[in-house]
């Protein structure tokens, strides 16, 4: 299999770091009475990017969710086992949702500014955990901004409305809106399935900037992609009882070169899903 991997010494450093700051724990999910995860563990390193990858259906959405306790909206939903971020099992129930989404961000597949300008988008989050200060709130808007390498291309549209952007604008957008509240780690659902290639690349550049001061996790369907960009890789797969498994996990140049398992080979190649 020959994947492009690039080579530069951040990924080196991010191969050397060793401490997780997420790790689930024998992590199963329910829908309802319906089992749709068993049993998965793996590390979610700092300052890495880790793609997870496998065939819809197989819960990567529902992983991220789960991660931000986003799944909680949904009644029916149900988490057992562990997910322990900086320590704390934040699927014990008296974990604080509202100081964990600062934490950890999410960006989604579809991008979804909401229809405000360009500057209320990105301070979104912090006007609701209480900046007022106008002075600070122009700093975060920039600095968010430039972070999500936008800031040369809307600097003097910031009062536009976010809805005129292209859609690799609004993505790097809603990347901004999640760095606007300092995350510790980003949280990413195919962010680039919907743009188109050049847009893509712009995104995966970004993310190779962001991993030297945030933590990572990116669902994509792109191989390629996640061989380019990603430290690490968890690879679910749900068999014929439609129950997703952790399949194989490691280090990326080691998984896209030489599985351990025959069906992450078949699935990297293309032969499953
Ligand atoms: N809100 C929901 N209610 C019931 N089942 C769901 C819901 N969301 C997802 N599922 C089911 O859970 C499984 C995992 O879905 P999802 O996490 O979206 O997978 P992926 O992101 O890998 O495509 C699928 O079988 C899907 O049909
Ligand atoms: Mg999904």
């Amino acid at each position: 299999m020959q994947f492009p991997l690039r080579s530069s010494p951040q990924k080196d450093s991010a191969l050397k770091n060793t401490e997780p700051i997420i790790k689930f724990e024998n992590f199963s999910f329910y829908y309802g009475k319906k089992k749709v995860i068993s049993d998965v563990s793996f590390p979610v390193y700092k300052n890495s990017i880790t793609a997870l990858i496998g065939p819809s259906g197989c819960g990567k959405t529902t992983v991220l969710k789960s991660i931000n306790l986003l799944y909680r909206e949904n009644p029916e939903a149900r988490a057992e086992g562990k997910i322990i971020f900086e320590g704390v099992n934040i699927l014990n129930d008296k974990y604080d949702v509202v100081e964990l989404r600062k934490k950890i961000g999410m960006v989604f597949q579809k991008p979804n500014p909401f229809p405000g300008s360009i500057y209320d988008n990105v301070v979104f989050g912090p006007r609701i955990f209480g900046v007022k200060n106008r002075k600070k709130l122009n700093d975060i808007c920039e600095r968010s901004l430039k972070l999500a390498a936008l800031w040369d291309e809307v600097k003097n549209d910031l009062r536009k409305s976010a809805l005129n952007l292209s859609g690799g604008q609004q993505q790097r957008l809603c990347i901004a809106r999640t760095l606007a509240l300092e995350p510790e780690v980003i949280l990413l659902d195919e962010p680039a399935s919907a743009l188109d290639p050049f847009s893509t690349l712009k995104i995966e550049d970004l993310m190779y900037q962001l991993k030297n001061n945030y933590t990572i996790l990116i669902v994509t369907h792109n191989m390629q992609q996640a061989a380019r960009i990603s430290d690490y890789v968890a690879f679910l797969f749900a068999g014929e009882d439609m129950i997703a498994r952790l399949i194989e996990f490691g280090k990326s140049n080691e998984v896209f070169i030489k599985p351990v398992k025959k069906l992450t080979e078949d699935y990297i190649v293309g032969r499953l899903g």
